[in-house]
């Protein structure tokens, strides 16, 4: 091979190797978020009132492995928007008897944490 083309040859192997390089990291990136996104606020927002001391309305989230156990789960894997641990934190309740408005207690960030970590199914990861 001339000098020339070896050149060419090795500039474009390089091209080719941080392009694959580039979506290597993207497949190796998890497309899940794990319990240890959403433990930190929900253990010092939520539990505090649903512990096994008091279990507020009945939910107790002291032990994660419980939320989607039961007829009415607390949470429904992939489905944020029919799972109540995170529909109770949106809509604003009818009636005005609730105790704890609880669309006040999360931020938009850890919403938004909260709905991906039950819709992309990271569930139990990490946990
Ligand atoms: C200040 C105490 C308190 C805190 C903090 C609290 N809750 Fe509650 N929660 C209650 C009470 C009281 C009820 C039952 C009455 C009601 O529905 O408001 C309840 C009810 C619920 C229910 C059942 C809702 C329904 O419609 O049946 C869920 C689910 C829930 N809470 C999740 C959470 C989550 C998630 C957090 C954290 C973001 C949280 N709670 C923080 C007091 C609290």
């Amino acid at each position: 091979m001339s000098f020339p083309i070896k050149l060419a040859f090795i500039l474009s192997a390089t091209v080719l190797l941080l392009t694959s390089g580039v979506n290597l990291a993207n497949i190796c990136e998890p497309d899940y978020l794990d319990w240890t996104v959403v433990e930190p606020f929900l253990t010092s927002k939520c539990v505090i009132c649903h512990d096994d001391d008091w279990a507020a309305g009945g939910v107790n989230m002291a032990h994660p492995e419980t939320y989607t156990a039961g007829d009415e789960p607390l949470v429904r894997l992939y489905d944020a928007d029919s799972s109540p641990l995170y529909t109770v934190c949106v809509d604003v309740p009818e009636v005005s008897l609730r105790g704890a408005d609880h669309t006040l207690m999360l931020t938009a960030e850890e919403l938004t944490l909260l709905r991906e970590w039950i819709d992309t199914g990271g569930y139990f990861i990490g946990y």
